[in-house]
């Protein structure tokens, strides 16, 4: 990396710093996910959403790079306030990775807290037991009512297998990292299509195995490209190889992180799916951070010195763009990213989303050597 971009990252840092430290005064008791006029919301009413860890890791790495002890408990009000979502069956779905990796993982590797680990712990097991063995996939969610999902498989998953390569590590159990890769596995088979983009939805029959279609799911239609889809594969089969030392993971990732660059706009705005229309406005930054996240850990994977420079330079160039245009650096704010969406067809775009700071202050810890590695 050259020194003037290390430089750059430090100084981004440092504005993260100053932002997430008047947020997190602000901010004691809430799980924040959108603001409101700028100011965080808080769902700690509805525990069992998905991105409740975001804030938690947010703030577990500004401990680890700064230590201000105000970041580690915020960090822990939230891990505690999960508890409500590890005792409610029908609450846990494939997400915990995203869940507990960021707050009991992260607490447990930086202060060797047994009740953390524990929970962590719950959490997989809990995970492993979404495990179809006719399929060989997680299941993603469950049933609210509006049709069978028990044969659904999501791309996001990718992101919640670390939680099983880590209890792995912590137990030596087999079990975990079998089932992991199992998925990864079948995960390259079904969501990868032959020009390097990605499927969000799978659905299997849940009794056969046998897949039995795609859905559109957060991007525009069947076979479209939803961004953030295109990024969670990206970071997610970058992690499976970090895990397994797999080739063909890594292998997959660069040919989901090729057809990204691809696709990328000049302006290197992200949009919400690379197939919407041109003149169509809406974005999500949270992609452009998430495949940043990916490319770089893939640039440090790749030893030809020409793949190494693309991967990494085409994440600068999503961080910059980001940096430059959409980031709010006002500390009376507490937001980061800006010109999020979460679906397609929701009604809203462009908005704040909490795991689009997490993301992009973990690129950025990662380029100037303060990340705190929850993966
Ligand atoms: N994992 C759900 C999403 O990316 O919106």
């Amino acid at each position: 990396m050259h020194r003037n971009e290390k430089d750059w990252a430090n100084s981004v840092a440092e504005k993260i710093y100053a932002k997430s430290k008047a947020s997190a005064e602000r901010s004691k008791d809430k799980i924040p996910y959108l603001t409101v006029n700028g100011i965080f919301d808080d769902w700690s009413d509805r525990i069992n959403w998905w991105t409740n860890g975001f804030y938690g890791g947010q703030m577990w790495q500004l401990y680890h790079a700064y230590g201000d002890d105000i970041f580690r408990q915020v960090a822990e009000n939230i891990e505690e306030k999960l508890d409500g979502s590890l005792m409610d069956y029908m609450g846990m779905d494939h997400d915990s990775g995203f869940k507990w990796l960021l707050t009991s993982v992260a607490n447990y590797k930086m202060t060797k807290k047994e009740q953390s680990k524990n929970r962590a712990l719950l959490a997989a097991a809990n995970l492993a037991g979404r495990f179809n063995p006719a399929g060989n996939f997680i299941r993603a969610w469950n049933d609210s009512g509006d049709g069978n999902t028990a044969g659904w498989a999501i791309i996001d998953c990718m992101m919640n297998l670390p939680l099983l390569y880590w209890t792995k590590e912590q137990t030596s159990d087999p079990r975990f990292s079998h089932i992991a890769k199992a998925h990864a596995d079948t995960a390259m088979k079904v969501f990868v299509r032959e020009n390097g983009s990605v499927n969000h939805i799978v659905q299997f029959d849940p009794e056969t195995g046998e897949v039995t279609g795609t859905l559109g799911g957060q991007g525009i239609q069947v076979g479209s490209s939803w961004t953030r889809g295109q990024a969670w594969a990206i970071y997610g089969f970058t992690l499976s190889y970090l895990h397994t030392g797999n080739n063909d993971y890594l292998d997959t990732a660069k040919k989901v992180a090729k057809y990204f660059a691809q696709s990328l706009p000049e302006s290197g705005f992200v949009p919400v799916d690379f197939d919407q229309d041109r003149d169509c406005e809406w974005e999500d930054s949270t992609a452009a951070a998430i495949a940043a996240c990916g490319m770089l850990e893939i640039a440090k994977c790749v030893a030809e010195e020409e793949e190494k420079a693309f991967f990494h330079n085409t994440a600068i160039k999503l961080l910059t763009t980001l940096e430059q245009h959409r980031c709010n650096w006002d500390c009376a704010t507490d937001h980061i990213l800006e010109k999020c969406s979460a679906a397609y067809h929701d009604k809203e775009h462009n908005f704040t989303i909490i795991y689009g700071d997490y993301y992009f202050t973990e690129a950025i810890f990662k380029l100037c050597d303060k990340e705190l590695f929850l993966w």
